[in-house]
């Protein structure tokens, strides 16, 4: 079977709390191998869009798929497909970075051998002497190339990034982004929600505004216009 070409595919999703409406009628299609970033202010429906897919919310009505699968029918299915890193990843504060990959794998049913985790480690470009150091005295941007390492071993189809480079220094920031464009060459789908309109354009391969739970403006690469972009980000677009 061809494996389907949107590794996301959300067709007229709507999710409303108490009847409060949060999204509505949805589209998102991210193809497979590209970097999407998702913007939007505060209470957009970022966060709500990626629950959907991970399946820990239901829809209100729609068509959700994570690369072929409904997270709303088979949410451990749609699970194994992807990796989540949460704004602030949870890892072992008491475990090394190797202890952490070693343990978090076993736990997601994979075995991984030393040379393998070194090797991820170091492809994620933490810094070797780190390698052995316990959590607890690692940076933010460290702990993200951790559990981008892991991510990585455990070869999904699908990288979901809620806010990864907040509270990370421009110098971080741009690593991270370093890092995500190696993480596409490696075939992985990555669909990334920001506040970051200048970390969007510099990284992703299409870019979306959500704005109360609509896309409000799309925009491929080759068409990024960033007053457009800023105007529909920062609300004005409507108002104009
Ligand atoms: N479990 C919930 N129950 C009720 N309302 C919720 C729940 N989760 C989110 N909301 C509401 O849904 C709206 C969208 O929230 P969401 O967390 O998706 O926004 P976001 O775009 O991720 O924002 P932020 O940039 O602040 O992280 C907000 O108004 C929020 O208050
Ligand atoms: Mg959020």
């Amino acid at each position: 079977m061809t494996p389907p070409t949107a590794v996301v595919d959300i067709h007229a999703l709507s999710v409303a709390f108490a009847g409060r409406p949060v999204l509505t009628d949805l589209e998102l299609q991210v193809r497979r191998g590209d970097i999407y970033a998702l913007l939007g202010g505060n209470g957009a429906g970022k966060s709500t869009t990626l629950s959907v897919l991970l399946g820990f919310l239901k829809p209100t009505s729609g068509t959700v798929r994570v690369a072929g699968v409904d997270p709303a029918q088979a949410p451990d299915a749609a699970r194994a497909q992807l990796a989540y890193l949460p704004e602030n990843v949870a890892l072992y504060e008491h475990l090394s970075a190797f202890e952490n990959a070693d343990y978090l794998l076993s736990l997601a049913g994979r075995r991984a051998g030393a040379g393998a985790i070194r090797d991820a480690l170091r492809a994620a470009g933490l810094q070797e002497a780190a390698w052995t150091q316990r959590l607890a005295g690692f940076s933010k941007g460290m702990r993200q190339k951790v559990a981008i390492a892991i991510a990585s071993m455990r070869e999904v189809p699908l990288l979901l990034l809620d806010e990864p480079t907040s509270g990370l220094d421009p110098g971080a920031s741009a690593d991270f982004h370093t890092l995500l464009e190696s993480v596409r060459a490696r075939g992985t789908t990555v669909l990334m929600v920001t506040h970051d309109l200048f970390g969007a354009v510099e990284v992703a391969d299409r870019v979306g505004v959500l704005d109360h739970g609509r896309i409000v403006h799309e925009a491929a690469r080759a068409q990024f216009d960033l007053p457009a972009l800023h105007a529909h980000f920062s609300g004005r677009a409507r108002a104009a």
